[in-house]
């Protein structure tokens, strides 16, 4: 679908001329936001909580409305101020340090926040989990990470496999359980008894922040290791993209176990000093509208995935809420439908504006500004201090409107600094002082960038990063299957779904109850996300010479595709 441009609205955006910023822009500039710049005193909880709390005009403005089918809540700054000194104490009394890891993993709550700022508040490293995730996922995270303690929920305890988790000493469980002994502690008994009065542990800027595990084509997930000074990054975006003013009520609707859920579902907005509206609870298009409705949300960050099914639920939902409030709309994960910016020029009468970054990036890189015209189907220019460009496999820099790798200049503030405990991997990022995202796009002639599609095998699943090999990984340990294959096949509402490709151990017969269980199977071992929606069984799984499974080969089949070069195919 080609469609014109869409030009900018009229309005008071804080980025008002991108090019001369661009032109002129130094980080440096940035830095001076921050209470650290004359302090010295470095922690990014006290910048984005306690900062606001310590100011009379703030304190008592609502930072977080949380927002569930069977509980609401309202934290000013001073309440999530105290409520996270009280865990931090909590912490330090059971000795957690600056540089552990501690985990969480249970749903959005405002138990969540308290503790997630808790454990920065004391220097320690924060690795949220999906509450979606089941044992073999959960295993994975904490044993790469050697995390210490976890924070989690009495009923999602039978998922995490403690015995064979030696370094995990401690388990706070928010929540009524009967598990009492020196390894559990009940997060409501210990934070109430806790002083609201917290030291904070003061850091570098390159000390340790957040640990977000994220799937490749090979191998495990990988811990991708953020540092404090990602604050930096997080604040300027905040500014200039998500457009946030002072009395903006802000919604992003990412769970904090993928990383827009945390760059922008905590740190962007409050470093701002905005009310964040936290949802709880399922997806429905009544109780999406219903919260912009409700608490008359003002700046939304989404996704495709959620936009596609507000789309598909039609017009008649869209009128019974009154979404006026709403005045900037951002989408980020996959690629932006250029039909789903048209529906938002209708339903919303607002431009959805994309945004293009990583979990490895830590911070957007390549967006639309409000006060830029859209091209939809593009993702936008890079931001104030990137360097964006399309280069070939030996990092030399392609020209306009041709397709390679998409590759930013290295040194952005929010950059990871460190695959966990795979300095490798992280080595095999860059080529030439270039980072290759692993995405194809091209530049047009203009500067927009317009993404092409992943050069892995790497599975975008409603916007979920799915590697292949953990899927395969699990699939071979049911015992009906020899073989997997995974790939990810196109679907308009989820971009791809998960296809798994199989061969079946001798004795078994393929039948449809069969292959039911083998997809529950992964669903229960691994998660609902990366259980396979399509099986198939087949009698050889293509492999290369040296035993690679040939997913390449499997898509172009599924596809009707050409094959293309196929020599190294196993006879
Ligand atoms: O393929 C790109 C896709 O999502 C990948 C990154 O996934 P993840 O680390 O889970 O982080 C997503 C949120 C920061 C990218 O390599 N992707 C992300 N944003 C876009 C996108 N694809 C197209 N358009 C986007 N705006």
């Amino acid at each position: 679908m080609d469609m014109q441009p869409i030009a900018a609205r009229p309005g008071n955006h804080n980025l008002a001329n991108y090019e001369e910023k661009r032109a002129s822009f130094d980080w440096e500039e940035v830095k001076k936001n921050f209470s650290w710049y004359e302090t010295g005193k470095v922690n990014v909880a006290y910048e984005t909580i306690d900062r606001h709390a310590e100011n009379p005009d703030k304190k008592n403005q609502p930072a977080l409305i949380y927002s569930a089918p069977d509980r609401e809540e309202v934290l000013t700054f001073d309440q999530l101020k105290k409520a996270s000194n009280q865990f931090a104490n909590v912490l330090k009394d059971h000795g957690i340090e600056k540089g552990d890891r501690v985990f969480l993993f249970m749903p959005r709550s405002p138990e969540f926040y308290a503790s997630f700022f808790g454990i920065l508040k004391v220097g320690a490293i924060a690795g949220p989990l999906f509450e979606a995730f089941m044992e073999q996922a959960v295993r994975d995270r904490l044993e790469d990470s050697e995390a210490t303690m976890l924070i989690t929920t009495p009923d999602l305890l039978y998922r995490v496999p403690e015995n064979e988790l030696p370094n995990l000493k401690k388990i706070v469980l928010v929540g009524d359980s009967e598990k009492i002994s020196e390894r559990y502690i009940n997060y409501y008994k210990e934070t109430e008894q806790a002083s609201e009065e917290f030291d904070i542990e003061w850091v570098d800027l390159e000390d340790g922040m957040l640990l977000h595990y994220t799937s490749g084509s090979t191998g495990k997930p990988k811990g991708v290791y953020h540092v404090h000074n990602a604050m930096i990054q997080h604040y300027a975006t905040g500014d200039w993209v998500i457009d946030l003013k002072e009395d903006d009520i802000y919604w992003c609707t990412a769970d904090p176990g993928w990383v827009t859920g945390t760059s922008y579902g905590i740190f962007a907005p409050w470093l701002h000093g905005v009310t964040n509206v936290i949802r709880g609870g399922r997806f429905t298009p009544e109780s999406w509208y219903g919260t912009i409705d409700k608490h008359n949300v003002t700046v939304w960050y989404s996704a495709p995935t959620a936009f596609r099914k507000l789309v598909s639920s039609g017009v008649d939902v869209i009128k019974q809420f009154d979404l006026s409030s709403l005045r900037h709309v951002m989408s980020v994960g996959e690629p932006l439908n250029p039909e789903v910016i048209t529906w938002g020029m209708k339903a919303l009468n607002l431009r959805i504006h994309d945004t293009w970054w990583m979990t490895e990036t830590g911070g957007m890189l390549i967006v639309n500004y409000p006060s830029m015209d859209i091209r939809p189907g593009s993702m936008g220019k890079p931001i104030p201090g990137v360097e964006a460009a399309i280069v070939d496999d030996q990092g030399n820099e392609l020209p306009p409107n041709q397709m390679g790798n998409l590759a930013i200049k290295q040194g952005w503030p929010s950059m990871m600094r460190a695959i966990w405990k795979n300095p490798g991997k992280y080595e095999s990022y860059f080529i030439n002082g270039w980072y290759v995202s692993g995405d194809s796009a091209y530049m047009d002639e203009d500067g927009y960038f317009w993404f092409q599609g992943r050069l892995d095998d790497v599975i975008n699943t409603s916007g979920e990063r799915v590697g292949p090999f953990e899927v395969e990984s699990k699939l071979i340990e049911h015992p009906a299957v020899a073989e997997a294959g995974v790939i990810g096949k196109p679907d308009p509402e989820r971009g791809e779904i998960i296809k798994a490709f199989i061969t079946l151990n001798d004795g078994y017969e393929a039948n449809d109850e069969l292959l039911e269980d083998i997809r529950v199977f992964v669903k229960t071992g691994l998660s609902a996300h990366a259980a396979p929606r399509e099986i198939e069984v087949k009698d050889t799984i293509p492999k290369t010479r040296s035993g690679k499974i040939m997913r390449r080969l499997l898509k172009s089949w599924e596809l009707g595709l050409p094959t293309g070069d196929t020599s190294t195919l196993e006879e």
